[in-house]
């Protein structure tokens, strides 16, 4: 990963990048709000805290809620009752709100970066968040806020995190998909797609940009513990259904997006939800949490500080 640039720097382009994608972010992700995103997240949460906890949050906070993936489905599911969805981006927040009028779910939206939160000391029982901790530039100055934030005796759970060695497995299977293409598009009778190369390094360029950590699960507990986290876990999820996904992604990106053949679609996608049950099963509970691509964290404020 290339050496982060100024930390102002870094959250204009956060900002920036994601207003420019909130759009057409969850069509590119495949976002779910009915069943199957329920499903995807309660089980996230299952895994963070090894249970689903046995009464929902009265109120929580979301930090980088993006267009609501986390939000909108643990509020559906019952996880959660009144959600705070904050985010640097105000484009993410308006199709967030979208989102939740679409469903008819009520949330609260608050422009806001993560390392200064407009929140009164104490105001919420949960700080939640998915795919964020690695935009941020001070981690711990934003783990102290989270800390700082949350009542005695609530909770703090963050997704969907790169791991390190994760990020770096993730490389083989855009490599050997991106050779195999070709002959993936001529069995698909699929034609390159056009717009591939200029909208790739563009994209590539601002990627290198807004992502600026990949976690060793020892440096992300670090970070809850230091600000005075307890009941801290850290844990691995998904390998088989990562190395596949990106294969998936990469074939697919490589064609005219409408040339795709829908049963292929289909194909990719139940192949991934097998492959995340095998990940979950046989694989999550015994091998360390690094070999995994994305890290989950979750831990305690103590009841007395
Ligand atoms: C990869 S997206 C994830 C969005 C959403 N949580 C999801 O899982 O779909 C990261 C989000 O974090 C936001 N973000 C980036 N840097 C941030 C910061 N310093 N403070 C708050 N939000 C930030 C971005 O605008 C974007 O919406």
């Amino acid at each position: 990963m290339p050496a982060p640039t100024e930390p102002a720097r870094i959250k204009e382009v956060n900002e920036s990048y994601h207003d420019a994608a909130a759009a057409t972010y969850d069509s590119k992700w495949g976002i779910d709000f009915g069943e199957i995103g329920q499903d995807q997240v309660t089980g996230k949460i299952r895994k963070a805290f090894g249970e689903i906890p046995p009464k929902p949050f009265e109120s929580a906070l979301e930090i980088g809620s993006g267009t609501g993936y986390f939000s909108l489905n643990l509020i559906q599911a019952g996880v959660v009752e009144k959600v705070t969805a904050t985010d640097i981006s105000p484009g993410m927040l308006e199709t967030l709100s979208e989102n939740a009028r679409r469903l008819g779910v009520a949330v609260e939206t608050k422009v806001t970066e993560a390392e200064t939160l407009p929140f009164a000391d104490e105001s919420f029982d949960l700080v939640f968040g998915h795919a964020i901790l690695h935009h941020i530039p001070d981690l711990g100055k934003a783990f102290a806020e989270f800390f700082r934030v949350l009542k005695p005796g609530g909770a703090m759970v963050f997704c969907g995190e790169p791991s390190r060695y994760g990020d770096r497995l993730a490389v083989l299977p855009k490599r050997g998909a991106t050779l195999a293409a070709p002959l993936w598009r001529r069995a698909m009778r699929a034609s390159p797609n056009s717009k591939k190369e200029e909208a790739c390094d563009e994209r590539h360029e601002l990627e290198s940009e807004v992502d600026v950590h990949a976690f060793a699960p020892a440096a992300l507990d670090g970070f809850a513990t230091g600000a005075g986290f307890d009941q801290v876990h850290v844990r691995g999820e998904e390998l088989l259904a990562n190395v596949h996904g990106w294969t998936m992604r990469t074939l697919e990106g490589s064609a005219e997006p409408e040339e795709v053949p829908m049963a292929w679609r289909k194909f990719a996608f139940r192949s991934y939800i097998a492959l995340q049950k095998v990940d979950t099963i046989a694989l999550e509970p015994y091998l360390p949490a690094s070999l995994f691509y994305n890290l989950l964290i979750s831990g305690r404020k103590p009841e007395s500080t």
